[in-house]
């Protein structure tokens, strides 16, 4: 009896830590416009690109836009939504790196219309 309920518990467990480890491992485009774009002035891209921008806050913004990449677009092609996300990356990079510019570089390529236009659904 108790090795019965060991087995079950040890099951449970292990398909709760899947589970956990997989829900981090693929964020959907959604967590990522909420987690790095949504907060208004208070954004994680205002912050992470600002003056005086915490490393962790780069860090994040950077491991953010590369969860984006590896998402497919809802809508539009999958040639531009490559190049958008890839000059995310680049330029959270540059921007990690502390690079002149590359805060500015960061915002220009967070364009939102630019891509909500092409690859948001209605
Ligand atoms: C590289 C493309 C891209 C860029 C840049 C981008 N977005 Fe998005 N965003 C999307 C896509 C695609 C969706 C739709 C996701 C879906 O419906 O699955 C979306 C959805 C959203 C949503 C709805 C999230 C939800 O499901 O609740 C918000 C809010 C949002 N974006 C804010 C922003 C803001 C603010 C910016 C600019 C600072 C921005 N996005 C820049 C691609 C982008």
């Amino acid at each position: 009896m108790h090795m019965v309920l060991g087995a079950a518990l040890a099951a449970v467990v292990l398909v709760w830590s899947f589970g956990t480890v997989r829900a981090e491992d693929k964020l959907s485009i959604s967590d990522v416009m909420k987690q790095a774009h949504g907060g208004g002035q208070n954004s994680l891209l205002n912050k992470a690109t600002g003056p005086n921008a915490a490393k962790e806050d780069k860090e994040k913004l950077l491991s953010l836009y590369k969860a984006l990449a590896e998402n497919e677009p809802p809508k539009g092609d999958a040639n531009s939504w490559k190049e958008k996300t890839s000059n995310l990356i680049k330029a959270a990079e540059a921007n990690l790196k502390g690079e002149q510019g590359a805060g500015q570089k960061v915002r220009q390529a967070a364009n939102c219309m630019a891509c909500h236009r092409v690859h948001r659904p209605n």
